[in-house]
């Protein structure tokens, strides 16, 4: 016996069944709010054994703090289970590096590993469980004949540590093919990347805060290899913004036919972040052509691929059109309107239609299927969420209306393709 007349025995088998119990609520609570089935947890099996040690805590507690009243009682479940979780999440972070649960977009949160919304859930989870659950589950347990339990514990014993050593295993393969992963991309045939991606599916789909790990590590390895010319794309996008030098001769060969098009040029008309969906395209087309050249990648799928990929003819803040109902969300919809698009006026190879379909990953759940995919999704985030570039091209702006009080087009030296085109005056 161990406290409260529980056998060690029992005391295995309740500890299983309440980790199956989590998994339970864990699995339902992922499959409904993902629309598929999850199979949650760390473990290869139906348990999660986070709830089981949170429910041993709060029999411990219960027999130890038996007289106190209950306000106090609950506070003490709340602060208990809070640090068994916040010390959970942080022993992952530290020892696997991954995030189990990411609470960060929750209010009052702590690094994420806790929130105060999910710790009073916890909190009257713990006086059902102590005031309904365990003393029913108890009565069954404890009427179980007691050679029978002692069976039960050691098979469930040894599947516990059987399974714990296979997951962790699985962990460690996966860091190490994941830092594989980033370390090699550029040298790594599509067909390679592929197959590691889906050799950890189940990972993928256990823990959702994976899809952002990955994707970090993959645009910090992208910015990593790029960032020694960075700031020279950054400035030549500029300096062609302001007219005073156009992208190269070679950029303007391989998109002319797509920038040219009438219904193309119809972007000019619809404002995107700080400018029209026409510059924005326009940047991260060039951007992504410069970058895929400088890491021998397909660069002309990439330019046009880019400069197609934000294909859709209205204002994304304000939408209620045939394209796109109001009630559709536009951060998911637009890649595949703008696949529609550019495929009735432009034949698309495999990659550019990757790109297109792909740029807003991970909010669309397949990962990339090409370099120059991720290359423009990279793109298209960091000229999106550059303010200093957006600042600069307000200031811009203000500048050239001091100069000059009839808007004109900016002067050019020589016979550059772009002039027919100009960027329209930004606001
Ligand atoms: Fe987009
Ligand atoms: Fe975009």
């Amino acid at each position: 016996m161990i406290f409260d007349n529980i056998s060690i025995s029992q005391a295995i088998v309740l500890f299983a069944i309440y980790s199956f119990m989590g998994w339970i609520i864990e699995a339902v609570y992922r499959s409904i709010s993902e629309r598929q089935f999850i199979n949650p947890g760390f473990l290869y099996g139906p348990f999660i054994s986070i709830y089981g040690f949170g429910a041993a805590f709060i029999i411990i507690l219960t027999f130890l703090i038996h007289p106190w009243p209950l306000p106090i009682k609950l506070i003490v479940y709340g602060i208990v289970l809070t640090l068994t979780e916040y010390f959970t999440g942080f022993i992952f972070e530290k020892v696997f590096k991954l995030k189990l649960w990411d609470y960060s977009d929750s209010r009052f949160n702590i690094h994420g590993r806790v929130s105060l919304l999910f710790s009073l859930c916890w909190t009257a989870l713990a006086l059902i469980f102590i005031t309904f659950i365990h003393p029913a589950v108890l009565r069954h347990v404890q009427a179980q004949d007691g050679s029978f339990l002692r069976v039960i514990s050691i098979v469930l014993l040894i599947y516990g540590v059987t399974d714990f050593v296979f997951s962790i295993a699985t962990i460690t393969a996966f860091r190490r093919k994941i830092s594989y992963l980033y370390s090699e991309y550029f040298n790594l045939s599509d067909a390679e990347i592929e197959k590691i991606f889906s050799s950890f599916k189940r990972l993928r789909s256990a823990y959702p805060n994976l899809r952002r790990y990955i994707d970090n590590n993959i645009d910090m390895e992208i910015k990593n290899r790029i960032s020694t010319f960075l700031k020279s794309i950054l400035s030549k996008i500029r300096l062609n913004m302001e007219g005073r030098k156009p992208f190269e001769d070679e950029f303007y060969d391989i998109t002319k036919d797509i920038y040219t098009h009438d219904e193309f040029m119809k972007l000019k008309l619809h404002q995107h972040h700080n400018s029209s969906i026409y510059d924005h395209v326009m940047d991260v087309s060039y951007f992504s052509y410069r970058a895929c050249k400088f890491l021998k990648l397909d660069y002309q799928s990439a330019a046009r691929g880019a400069l197609l990929h934000d294909f859709f003819l209205y204002d994304w803040r304000n939408h209620d059109v045939p394209d796109l109902p109001a009630e559709k969300f536009h951060g998911i919809e637009h890649p595949k309107i703008a696949i529609a698009n550019a495929k009735k006026h432009f034949i698309l190879n495999d990659i550019e239609e990757d790109i297109i379909r792909k740029h807003m990953w991970p909010l669309t759940l397949v990962p990339p299927k090409h370099k120059e995919s991720f290359i423009v999704s990279f793109a298209d985030k960091y000229l999106a969420s550059k303010e200093f570039f957006d600042k600069f091209k307000q200031n811009n702006v203000r500048r050239q209306i001091k100069k000059t009080p009839k808007a004109h087009k900016p002067h050019k030296k020589h016979n550059d393709p772009h002039t027919q085109h100009d960027r329209e005056p930004r606001v």
